[in-house]
């Protein structure tokens, strides 16, 4: 069964997922489940995906490549730690680590070295969604099993076993909602927004881009300025800078991730300019950031979970033991804003 799936099908399962349905939709899209709500009853293994996680040479621990996109961020650096703790001799686990520096085409070759190191399964967080097919025919084709985690890929379903990780456009979804919400509520009538984007092709800049990109047609919102700070705090601070040069009006920064907005942050106040009378949202919610909602200085964010490990290393576990797992598992993910920040800021991630 080849089950192709587009962006714009993604982002239809995403409205599917968060109106609730949860499971497929009579058959033309995948599973889905959100991690402790929905069950899923379409599987990985009944969508032609028939590779199961096995302890290849038999030492008793399971070898994990781990692909990982880089260390761009907050949120990656605690996504790379929680595989760390997680994946260790203590829990039946040994892993590689691989990190393709935010370049997909070195990510690529690192995914062709784990399978040429004979990893018993591979974990990929892609740094793009473009490209992917023949990489992840040769990891079927040499019987490794291929988990994706972090960001989705737009590939056929019967190249890989399972995805876990966010809902990139919902958390778009979430905080466009919001700031609709918070413009009613303050008397904002125009909306000239300043759009930082992440790295340009990767499905974290592609949904959360895609829910703006809808909110601002509909609602009569001007992106007044866009432009990629591929998800890093240094990117973020000179695209501002260069944005503030031109001395245009704006009065809502919509950035997608937390390290832009301090970048944002401080370009602001190097300006004197105060944040404070800005509508800044963001994405992830690292501590720092959260604490940031508190104080006001940032309006909301679209929470996005970088723990991963433990579930990943649950649904590993399941198809060792040849238990039906879903195809899609989105984190649980809210929106943080000055209701909840106080209250999430006890779990936040990160400094
Ligand atoms: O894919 C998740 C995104 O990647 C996070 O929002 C960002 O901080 C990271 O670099």
């Amino acid at each position: 069964m080849k089950k192709q799936i587009t962006v714009a099908g993604l982002a239809a399962l995403m409205a599917l997922s968060l109106a609730g349905c949860g499971t497929n939709n009579g058959g033309t899209t995948p599973s889905t489940s959100d991690t402790g709500a929905t069950s899923a009853t379409d599987t990985a293994s009944s969508s032609g995906y028939n590779l199961q996680v096995k302890d290849l040479n038999g030492d008793g621990i399971i070898t994990v490549g781990f692909a990982q996109v880089g260390a761009e961020s907050g949120w990656r650096t605690a996504n790379t730690q929680s595989y760390k703790d997680y994946f260790v001799e203590a829990n039946g686990f040994k892993l590689v680590f691989a990190d393709a520096n935010q370049d997909p085409d070195k990510q690529k070759q690192d995914v062709r070295d784990l399978i040429a190191q004979g990893v018993e399964v591979i974990d990929l967080a892609p740094v793009t969604d473009s490209g992917w097919e023949p990489v992840l025919q040769e990891a079927k084709d040499a019987g490794i099993p291929v988990v994706i985690s972090d960001r989705q890929l737009s590939v056929s379903e019967d190249l890989y076993l399972t995805y876990f990780g966010g809902n990139m456009y919902a958390e778009g979804q979430r905080v466009t909602d919001f700031l609709k919400t918070y413009m009613a509520d303050n008397n904002i009538t125009t909306a000239n927004i300043v759009h930082l984007q992440g790295t340009i092709g990767s499905t974290a800049q592609i949904g959360r881009s895609q829910a703006l990109t809808e909110a601002a047609a509909a609602n009569g919102w001007n992106i007044v300025y866009e432009q990629t700070g591929e998800f890093t705090q240094a990117k973020g601070q000179e695209v501002m800078e260069s944005f503030l040069q031109q001395n245009k009006d704006f009065n809502i920064i919509y950035s997608e991730n937390d390290d832009m907005t301090y970048g944002a942050i401080a370009a602001l106040q190097a300006a004197g300019k105060d944040p404070k009378s800005y509508v800044i949202v963001s994405f992830d919610g690292n501590k720092s950031a959260v604490q940031m909602v508190v104080d006001g200085t940032i309006k909301a964010i679209g929470q996005c979970n970088p723990l991963l490990g433990p579930q990943v290393g649950d649904l590993i576990k399941k198809s060792m033991n040849g238990e039906a797992i879903p195809k899609i598992t989105y984190s649980q993910e809210v929106l943080i804003d000055s209701s909840n920040a106080a209250d999430q800021l006890k779990t936040a991630f990160g400094s």
